[in-house]
C-alpha cells in the first residue's frame, strides 16, 4: 500500500500555510528574554476588557455546543451596518469565509483572479479546488492593479480577490478608480474584498467596499475580529453576501464553525468604539516614528494603511536574521527584496528602531 495511491494525488505539489516563528522559539534561539512578534499584524494588546469580562463569563457553559447559527452577532453586525441578517455570515476566521467562497463558486478549471503579491490564502484557495491561477502583479504603489485586473478578467473568471489595503504591502486603491472598476466588472464574476484591515486605514480616499454591496450584484465584503479587535486567536472572522452565496455556504460549513467563546467576544468588542478610536490613533502615531526611523537610515517603504510596513532590502535574509538576533520578528518572502514588520504598542516601537538601527550600523545599511 502507498499513501500516494490514497491521498488525492493533486495535493501533492501544495505547501500547507507556513505561519511566521513564534515567540518562544525566537527567545530560544536569541537567548534574548524580550522576544517582539512582528510577522503576523496581529494587535499588540490584548482584547477589550468588555470581551474579557464577557469571555470569563461564558467558560463554565463550554459543555453546550455553540448557537450554529451565529444569531446575536450576526444580527449586531447587521444592524451596524444596515445590512440584512440573512446577508450575514460569521465563520472561523475571515480566512475560512475565503475558502468557503471558492468551494461553493469554484469548478475546476475555473479562473480566480487575485493580485501578486497578497495574502497567500488566495493563492491556496485556487490550489485547493483546481482553479486556474490569473496572478495580477500590483501597480507602482504596491497596492491592488485594478485595471490590469480588470483586463485579466476572462468568461472563465468565477471569483476576483481583492485586497484592500494589500498584505503584505500596506497600500490602498482609491475610490475612484474602484468605482470605475466596479462600473466595468462584468456580472458573471464574484468580487470579493477582503478589508481584513479596514478599520486600521485613515486614508480619506479609502473606500469602504460596503458602499458598493447592495445583496444583489454578486459583490462580497469580508473583514475579521483578528486584527484591530484582538481576537486572532479565537478565530472570528464575518463578511457580507447576497442570500444565495450564504445559502450556499451554509451547506458546506463545518455545522458549528464559530465556537462559543468567539461569538460572545465578537459581540461585546463591537460595543467598545473608544478603545478602537484610541487603537487607530495609536497605530497610526508609531507608524510615523517608524517611518521616520526608516528615512534616516535611508530604507525605503511603502506608506501604509494598515498595521505593519513593508520595507525594502536588497538583503532580506541577512536582515531578517540580524533582526531576530535583536528580539524582533518580521515576516520575510523568500527571495522577494522586501520584509514586512508590524506595528507594536509605543515600547515595542522603541524596541523595533533601537533593533533596526543596530542591524544598519552592524550590516553597514538594511
Ligand atoms: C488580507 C487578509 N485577509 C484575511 C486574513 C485572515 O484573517 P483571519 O482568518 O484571522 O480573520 C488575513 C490575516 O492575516 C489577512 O492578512
Amino acid at each position: 500500500m502507498s499513501w500516494d495511491d490514497i491521498i488525492r494525488p493533486d495535493l501533492a505539489p501544495l505547501a500547507p500555510y507556513a505561519p511566521g516563528l513564534r515567540a518562544s522559539q525566537v527567545r530560544e534561539r536569541s537567548g534574548k528574554d524580550v522576544v517582539l512578534k512582528l510577522s503576523s499584524n496581529e494587535h499588540p494588546c490584548g482584547p477589550v476588557p468588555m470581551a474579557v469580562e464577557a469571555m470569563k463569563a461564558v467558560l463554565p457553559r463550554m459543555n453546550r455546543y455553540p448557537d450554529g447559527g451565529v444569531n446575536a452577532l450576526r444580527h449586531k453586525l447587521a444592524d451596524i451596518h444596515g445590512v440584512p441578517f440573512e446577508q450575514v455570515v460569521v465563520s472561523n476566521g475571515s480566512n475560512e469565509l475565503l475558502r468557503l467562497l471558492a468551494q461553493v463558486l469554484i469548478r475546476p478549471g475555473d479562473e480566480i483572479v487575485y493580485p501578486w503579491p497578497s495574502f497567500v490564502v488566495y493563492k491556496m484557495v485556487a490550489d485547493m479546488f483546481a482553479a486556474t491561477h490569473v496572478q495580477v502583479p500590483l501597480d507602482g504603489a504596491f497596492a491592488n492593479d485594478l485595471d490590469a485586473i480588470l483586463a485579466a478578467i476572462t468568461e472563465r473568471t468565477r471569483l476576483v480577490f481583492l485586497c484592500n489595503p494589500n498584505n503584505p504591502t500596506g497600500a490602498i486603491y482609491g475610490r475612484e478608480a474602484f468605482a470605475q472598476f466596479m462600473d466595468a466588472v462584468p456580472p458573471h464574476v464574484v468580487v470579493v474584498i477582503d478589508e481584513a484591515y479596514f478599520e486600521f486605514a485613515t486614508s480619506a480616499d479609502y473606500p469602504d467596499g460596503l458602499d458598493w454591496f447592495d445583496g444583489e450584484r454578486p459583490v462580497v465584503v469580508t473583514r475579521t475580529f483578528s486584527k484591530i479587535y484582538s481576537l486572532a486567536g479565537l478565530r472570528v472572522g464575518y463578511g457580507f453576501m447576497p442570500e444565495p452565496l450564504v445559502c450556499a455556504i451554509d451547506k458546506v460549513r463545518e455545522p458549528f464553525n464559530v465556537n462559543t467563546v468567539g461569538q460572545i467576544a465578537a459581540y461585546y468588542s463591537l460595543d467598545d468604539h473608544a478603545e478602537v478610536r484610541r487603537r487607530r490613533q495609536e497605530n497610526q502615531e508609531q507608524k510615523v516614528y517608524l517611518y521616520s526611523c526608516f528615512d534616516r537610515l535611508g530604507v525605503s517603504y511603502v506608506p501604509s494603511e494598515t498595521n505593519f510596513v513593508y520595507f525594502m532590502t536588497d538583503r532580506p535574509v541577512e536582515v531578517f536574521e540580524a533582526l531576530l538576533e535583536e528580539g524582533v520578528i518580521v515576516r520575510d518572502f523568500g527571495d522577494a527584496p522586501a520584509l514586512r514588520v508590524g506595528i507594536g504598542t509605543p515600547e515595542d516601537t522603541f524596541m523595533t528602531i533601537a533593533a533596526l538601527e543596530a542591524v544598519a550600523a552592524r550590516l553597514g545599511s538594511i
